[in-house]
């Protein structure tokens, strides 16, 4: 394969309009979750990303019959003949470990092997495992592999999560809603991701309630149609570009985004000292030409509290900004691999463990810098912005497994910058 590069020159002030992508983390186990339902499931408001190319690779694999028109997929599992994803497609994104629930859901077996993804520090996915053994599911390895059975079928279960994991609450929805009975799931994320998930699921006849709260019930159904639906903004995608604002002093407006998931971002940017305004239903106007400010401390937290995934963008960020921002992550033990890449244009993190300190440097300048993973990488991208010279970053394959086409995007605002 070719091996891309994106090529930013610095200083150009951003100012215009940008329709924010559907959102990554909610479109993934959506199309695992058409997986469930037989006939045509219409998906709007896909990115075109190359994780979404993966999960319709699984589901081919599955049997499925898929196909995109401009934003629009749709999957047809009126027939879903295996229950098999290979290796390679398993390794290629982390996310594939939700096809789990669905698979056994659909077929009440599947054979898979761990999951690979972003370089987070170590992920377990004993939450996943462990659910599922108590819903029925006897696990085997077997050379590398995991086979999954369900000798008496998959039945509810009540289970309590020792953490509100995403995936983990993602994968005992899909198992649980054909399942026999009720589940209950204490301790579930509460990300909007997990909410446009149920949503779909009841559109599709599935019986949820409570997503969005920390106890989520399904009461198990026999079958599932397919639907239409429409996958909610990406929240991350949204700070992201705020973030390209702030850094290059400029303004813009953001349409197709949510406000509400952005409960946490909106704070941070207003003691930044940028204007912030939301309007109409789905309206961000985010203006940066007064004198900006570090923020103070950013703590990430679980939902609804300041996103890990927004930490390597404002971490960027905040690196031109004066005065010293200190990070603490709590979700991942090791998401800091960006900061390095920052300190070679010029900024000054020290990271110890959990924490990391950034004193604001009044310039950054351009270099050959690598994406360590997808937001790292997007971050690279918000600071080539604001260097002083160019920035030439490669590995941008993990930027492009959540960003459509960034360069495009920026440039369609007055960046300069070019994939070559
Ligand atoms: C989802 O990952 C997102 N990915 C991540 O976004 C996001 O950072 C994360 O949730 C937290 O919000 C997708 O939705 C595809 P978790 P997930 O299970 O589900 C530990 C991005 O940049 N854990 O909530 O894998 C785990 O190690 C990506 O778009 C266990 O110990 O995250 C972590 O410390 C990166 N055992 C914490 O829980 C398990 O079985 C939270 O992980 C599962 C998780």
């Amino acid at each position: 394969m070719v091996k891309q590069k994106i090529i930013v020159e610095g200083g150009r002030r951003l100012q215009g309009e940008i329709p924010v992508q559907g959102a990554k983390n909610s479109l993934l186990p959506l199309l695992a979750a058409t997986a469930l339902c037989k006939g045509k499931t219409v998906l709007h408001n896909c990115p075109r990303l190359t994780d979404a190319d993966a999960a319709f690779r699984i589901l081919d694999c599955l049997g499925c019959k898929c196909s995109r028109e401009s934003s629009v997929l749709t999957v047809d599992a009126e027939q879903v003949c295996d229950n098999q994803v290979p290796d390679d497609l398993m390794q290629e994104m982390r996310s594939s470990i939700v096809f789990l629930g669905a698979i056994l859901g659909r077929c009440g077996s599947c054979r898979w092997s761990t999951p690979g993804g972003c370089e987070l520090g170590p992920r377990p996915i004993n939450y996943h495992t462990d659910s599922l053994k108590k819903m029925g599911v006897v696990i085997e390895e077997d050379g590398g592999f995991m086979n999954c059975t369900t000798p008496k079928g998959i039945h509810g279960a009540k289970i309590s999560l020792p953490f509100p994991s995403v995936g983990a609450t993602e994968n005992i929805i899909l198992a649980a809603v054909t399942a026999k009975g009720a589940t209950e799931i204490h301790n579930a994320a509460k990300e909007p991701e997990v909410v446009d998930l149920t949503d779909f699921l009841n559109k599709c006849g599935a019986k949820i309630s409570g997503a969005g709260g920390s106890t989520i019930v399904i009461e198990g159904v026999k079958e599932l149609r397919a639907s239409e639906h429409t996958v909610i903004p990406d929240r991350i995608v949204t700070a992201t570009y705020m973030c390209c604002a702030a850094i290059t002093r400029g303004e813009l407006v953001l349409t197709n985004t949510k406000h509400d998931d952005l409960s946490a971002v909106f704070p941070i940017f207003e003691k930044i000292g940028c204007s912030v305004y939301t309007y109409g239903s789905d309206k961000i106007y985010i203006n940066a030409r007064k004198s900006l400010v570090s923020p103070g401390k950013v703590t990430t937290h679980v939902h609804p509290g300041f996103p890990t995934d927004s930490q390597p963008l404002l971490m960027a960020l905040t690196a031109v900004l004066p005065g010293t921002t200190i990070f603490e992550e709590n979700i991942f033990s090791c998401r800091y691999n960006h900061a390095g890449e920052l300190n070679r244009l010029g900024a000054k993190i020290d990271v110890r463990e959990r924490i990391a300190v950034v004193e604001g440097v009044k310039r950054l300048s351009g270099a050959n810098v690598k994406a360590p993973d997808l937001r790292g990488g997007a971050a690279l991208v918000v600071a080539g912005l604001a260097c002083e010279g160019v920035t030439k970053i490669s590995r941008i394959s993990h930027i492009d497994r959540g960003y459509e086409a960034i360069e495009d995007v920026l440039r369609s605002v007055g960046a300069s910058i070019k994939r070559v």
